[in-house]
């Protein structure tokens, strides 16, 4: 193991203050996650170690959008700092589906992108099943609204780097633009989400990122393509991992995916309408 793994490993966080332990929103799979004064508890993870290497890097050029590694505590909890803000809930609510946010986690995320492009893992990220493309960095691959820190209406952090790892840079920006925009059939819109303009808030975040002519001519087949392999990983992680991954497959997340597909496919000439246009 070399110097900097092993500086990793032995990384402890003591502290004597007797903060109290504030439960935090509880997300699909982690359970147990706290704040204690500035720092967060989370359950150490197999991939906790490549995710605090990456977070080391994140820091070392500068990224302030992410949360530092502090180390482990005495019952063993990664400790990582808390970063101030406002989290959306799971109950979307409107100020989440603001333009301006939109904007703002599309830069958040570009941001990351060109912090971590020079990233070589120390530590091994777990295989992500059904992983097909060649990686071009190392990222985040989970920016929900669940996931990102606000404040004053724009998006300052990214938290729960649980499912980071080696990817591709639009694979990712397009994962954000899913959860964000949304990209899903409209019957599978919240309510407070009816009235939004889902081209007109694509074309937003495309240009915030600032996808390629190449990029956008292919995205409506490129997310659908994403969709099946997001739909293999889902029942794969249901029936292999259980937990919070099979709760959210026997709620249906599976038919969501392919209903998404689905409209992705037959809305092809709008969707390129709206980026190229
Ligand atoms: N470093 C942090 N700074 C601020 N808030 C945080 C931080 N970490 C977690 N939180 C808050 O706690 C919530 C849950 O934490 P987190 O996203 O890390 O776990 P999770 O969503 O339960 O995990 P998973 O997505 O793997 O199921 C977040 O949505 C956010 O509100
Ligand atoms: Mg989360």
């Amino acid at each position: 193991m070399d110097r900097v793994s092993s500086e990793l490993r032995t990384r402890h966080f003591e502290h004597s203050a007797t903060e109290p332990e504030i439960e935090l929103p509880a997300g699909d799979v982690t359970e147990g996650v706290v704040r204690v004064g500035n720092t967060v508890r989370r359950p150490h993870q197999p991939q906790s170690y490549a995710v605090a290497a990456y977070l080391d890097y994140l820091e070392t050029v500068g990224f302030d959008a992410s949360p530092r590694f502090l180390g482990r505590d005495s019952q063993g909890r990664d400790v990582l700092t808390f970063l101030e803000g406002d989290v959306a809930g799971a109950k979307l609510e409107p100020w989440v589906l603001a333009d301006r946010l939109l904007v703002s986690v599309a830069l958040l995320v570009r941001r990351l992108h060109d912090a971590s492009i020079g990233y070589q893992p120390l530590e091994h990220f777990p295989p992500s099943p059904f992983t097909l493309h060649r990686a071009e960095l190392v990222t985040h691959l989970d920016v929900t609204p669940q996931n990102v820190v606000t404040n004053g209406g724009e998006a300052t952090g990214l938290i729960d780097f649980d499912l980071a790892g080696p990817s591709t840079r639009l694979i990712d920006s397009l994962n954000a633009a899913m959860h964000w925009v949304p990209l899903r059939d409209p019957v599978d819109l919240d309510d407070v989400a009816v009235d939004i303009d889902q081209f007109a808030r694509l074309r937003l975040f495309a240009d915030a990122y600032g996808w390629q002519q190449s990029e956008r001519e292919a995205l409506p087949r490129f997310a659908a393509a994403r969709a099946t392999a997001s739909w293999r990983r889902m029942k794969f992680r249901a029936e292999n991992d259980g937990g919070g991954w099979a709760r959210m497959w026997n709620e249906g997340v599976g038919d969501l995916i392919l209903r998404r597909r689905a409209w992705l496919l037959g809305k092809e000439p709008a969707i390129q309408r709206a980026l190229l246009g």
